[in-house]
């Protein structure tokens, strides 16, 4: 079945949207935030944990799996679903952004980027024909486009001729794309911190008629003003029946941001990532939990969290295991991370269903310390 968006209400207050994902793989319910299980395992959870959860859809990365184990083993495993044993839906990202900021002396032309690899120096070439047969052989549900994410700052002219390969890019991919009832593809808007820019990319892009479109090249540095600018602008401009990524986007007030300009999925490492350095996200805040203040705190990481972790440990034990360095630190914290973030995304789409989502900002801001 090929993937197609449901859009089922418009809040009254904001951009927002509620709508529905179907995919090969089941469906999702928007607005949604996807972990981030870059090479085909969300760190430190099993996949059983992560539905556990709720999580509805993961994202996987082209661009590791292409080089360790290969997507020739993973499809010879019988896809990526299978080799990691996740059966609900799966995004993978097109390797670009990943070439950009890890790949060593990338070299990028009309074809496609040659770059080596940040594991063992050797040379690779991905063409945007390549990165669909990397994603053709992993099966996500949803591929997406291969991509420059025009660095910021980047100059007018530079940004210019980075979203028009971009965007002939997302042709070719199209092009070489087959079976669309087995995988979608999503192309990816870009054009920097210029909107003139970004308005051309969404032209050229939404004329490829996909079956969902994604926001890339914000959160990659530039001002949270600018960011929330370039957002509000662009978001609202693509079309309605599909469905809107925002890549790499994960912090409260960033998702939330997201959600108000009509962004309907977002991804990030973020909550995974900083549960594994020890902080973990409360209703009341960003909380260190290796600082000594917590050494004798027997209460929950977050009163008002509900997660496997809240209810059988406390902060006092998770900050021991975090100094002593014993693993189950990492897999607690992640566990209650993801809940969060997972959580609040429900509330939110509950907050828009309810035509109260700016109120509810309001007050999980009050009580989080952005205000
Ligand atoms: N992840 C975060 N930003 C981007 C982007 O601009 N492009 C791609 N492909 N992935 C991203
Ligand atoms: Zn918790």
């Amino acid at each position: 079945m090929a993937v197609r968006f449901e859009l089922l209400k418009e809040s009254s207050e904001c951009n927002a949207r509620l709508g529905k994902l179907y995919t090969p793989h089941g469906v999702i319910e928007t607005p949604i935030f996807m972990p981030v299980g870059t090479r085909a395992t969300v760190k430190a959870m099993t996949p059983e944990e992560v539905k556990d959860l709720g999580a509805q859809i993961i994202l996987s990365n082209t661009y590791h799996l292409y080089l360790k184990p290969g997507h020739k083993l993973i499809e010879e495993a019988g896809g990526l679903h299978k080799f990691m044993n996740w059966d609900k839906p799966i995004l993978t990202d097109s390797g670009g952004f990943q070439v950009f900021s890890l790949g060593k002396l990338r070299k990028i032309s009309e074809e496609g980027v040659e770059f080596r690899s940040h594991i063992d120096g050797s040379k690779h070439f991905i063409s945007p024909e390549k990165s669909i047969e990397i994603q053709n052989s992993l099966g996500s549900d949803i591929m997406m486009a291969l991509d420059e994410c025009t660095p910021y700052p980047s100059d007018y002219e530079y940004t210019k001729e980075s979203l028009e390969r971009t965007t002939r890019w997302a042709k070719r991919c199209k092009e070489y794309h087959k079976d669309w009832d087995r995988q979608a593809l999503f192309g990816i808007v870009q054009g920097g911190m210029y909107k003139d820019l970004r308005e051309q990319s969404i032209k050229e892009i939404t004329d490829l008629d996909l079956p969902g479109y994604a926001i890339g090249g914000l959160s990659v540095g530039e001002p949270k003003e600018l960011y929330r600018d370039m957002l509000s602008f662009t978001a609202p401009k693509l079309p309605k029946n599909k469905a809107r990524y925002l890549m790499g986007v994960g912090s409260p007030d960033y998702l939330f941001d997201a959600v108000i300009s009509g962004i309907d999925m977002a991804d990030c490492v973020l909550p995974t990532r900083i549960a594994r350095n020890g902080t973990v996200l409360t209703s009341h805040g960003k909380l260190v939990i290796k600082n000594a203040e917590y050494k004798r705190d027997f209460g929950k990481l977050d009163p008002e969290c509900d997660c496997y972790t809240c209810k059988n440990y406390s902060r006092a034990y998770i900050r021991h295991l975090f100094n002593v360095d014993e693993i189950l630190a990492a897999r607690l914290a992640t566990i209650h991370n993801l809940y969060f973030l997972i959580k609040l995304m429900e509330n939110i789409r509950t907050a828009i269903k309810e035509d109260r989502l700016l109120e509810y900002r309001e007050q999980f801001y009050k009580k989080y310390g952005y205000i």
